[in-house]
């Protein structure tokens, strides 16, 4: 590893490196991924440990604070998060501007942004106290935010928080339930869906991670920095690759299903098509995602759970992964099913409608997004961020007037 800076500071010296391929843009104790192994740790503890063995509140308290919560932790930051979980009531007019047709991530990120007009005293991210009851807001309104947003395109009246229920529970009764009747959580749906929480809670420097910090590093607010990551992970190659690949399954199923995976994995290894296998590939995993494994596991019980077993979307994702990955295509460039590739199928089980994955994806990520954005300007040292170029535009020239242009 070469530190640039030095090397810059003795001889003026930077690198070119678009997509920032191979440079660290931070020190990081938060998320370890071995991309070759396909290993994932957040604070040192494997990915599978965390999500079979806790909930999505403890490892929030993992990643924002260094350490797995002890039973009196658990409790006192589960009624810290609980006694959060309303939105201002403004939020709903601000929210009803929307157009009703108008995309979740669309909703998300003007409410996400909008939490820093509502929440003055926790809008200095530079003091650690307005941080840490940002902090809390963020992952406490999160899922009661998506769930307004979803009850406000579908004209159904929002649903308050019920905060007896789980961090996972309580979404669900929020998106599921109305006041002319209650929604009875599965306690299966309940723990998939903390289960997909977990899952993305953190991925090290992506897109979206990477934005927050920049866009943190300039001393702005914390919602908003949280607001630029929610806009990042809308993109299809990031958090919209959940939707897409669903839909991608949806178009080969009404298409002819197992029958056509063959035309169209062709259509994909064709350059000039411009078609991806959604779902497939990662910048840093060139083995399994650890993550679709587990995910893969997830949509088998949740399927068992409602009776589904035969799923043909299911089926179908199982039928295009294996010849995926005994096709020279795929095996020579690594590319492997990331999280994406079942996460649509269990929340499409758990009555999840697509648009909105992406806005499921942001909720889970936000823990991670401000942890890295804690880390980083908890470091003494942090600049703002300020990539540089290669300029290749036109050498200097004089204005001509109008008339001679
Ligand atoms: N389908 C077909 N070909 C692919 C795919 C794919 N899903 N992913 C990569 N490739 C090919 C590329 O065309 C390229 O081929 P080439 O060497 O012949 O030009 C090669 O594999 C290397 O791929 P890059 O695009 O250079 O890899 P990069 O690291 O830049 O991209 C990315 C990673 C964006 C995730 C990519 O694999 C992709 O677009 N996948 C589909 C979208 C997706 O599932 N995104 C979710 C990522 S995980 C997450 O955000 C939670």
């Amino acid at each position: 590893v070469i530190d640039i800076r030095k090397l810059y500071a003795q001889t003026g010296m930077f690198t070119y490196d678009p997509g920032f391929m191979s440079t660290a843009s931070c020190e990081s104790a938060i998320t370890y991924i071995d991309g070759d192994k396909g290993e994932l740790l957040y604070r040192g503890y494997p990915i599978e440990q965390l999500a079979t063995n806790c909930d999505f509140l403890e490892t929030c308290h993992l990643l924002l604070y260094g350490e797995l919560p002890n039973q009196e932790q658990k409790n006192s930051f589960t009624k810290l998060v609980t006694n959060h979980t309303m939105v201002n009531e403004q939020m709903q007019f601000f929210l009803r501007g929307f157009r009703r047709d108008a995309h979740p991530m669309a909703i998300m990120t003007g409410l996400v942004g909008a939490l820093s007009a509502f929440y003055h005293d926790s809008t200095d991210i530079n003091n650690p106290k307005h941080r840490e009851i940002a902090a809390i807001r963020l992952i406490a309104k999160m899922p009661t935010l998506v769930a307004m947003a979803y009850k406000y395109t579908i004209g159904q009246p929002y649903m308050y928080p019920k905060n007896e229920l789980s961090y996972a529970g309580n979404f669900l009764h929020m998106m599921f339930a109305t006041p002319c009747e209650p929604y009875k959580v599965s306690p299966v749906l309940e723990r998939a869906l903390d289960r997909i929480f977990i899952l993305h809670a953190d991925h090290e420097q992506n897109a979206s991670t990477s934005t927050v910090r920049l866009c943190g590093s300039s001393g702005t607010n914390p919602f908003a920095a949280i607001a630029a990551g929610v806009a990042c992970l809308w993109g299809p190659a990031h958090g919209g690759a959940n939707e897409a690949a669903l839909n991608m399954l949806y178009d080969i199923q009404k298409a002819g299903g197992v029958d056509k995976i063959g035309e169209f994995i062709k259509q994909v290894k064709d350059k000039n098509s411009n078609v991806k296998l959604m779902g497939f590939g990662h910048r840093v995993y060139k083995n399994y995602d650890p993550r679709a494994k587990l995910m893969q596991e997830t949509c088998r019980e949740v399927l068992g759970e409602l009776g589904l077993e035969n799923d043909p979307l299911f089926k179908l994702a199982m039928a295009l992964e294996k010849i995926a990955l005994e096709d020279e295509y795929f095996v020579s460039r690594k590319l492997y099913p990331n999280v994406d590739f079942y996460s649509g199928i269990v929340q499409r089980a758990i009555g999840i409608p697509v648009p909105l994955f992406t806005a499921i994806f942001a909720l889970a990520r936000t823990v991670g997004w401000i942890a890295q954005l804690n880390e980083m300007i908890g470091d003494p040292e942090y600049k703002i961020g300020r990539p540089r170029q290669l300029f290749e535009g036109s050498p200097k020239r004089d204005v001509q007037p109008i008339a001679k242009r």
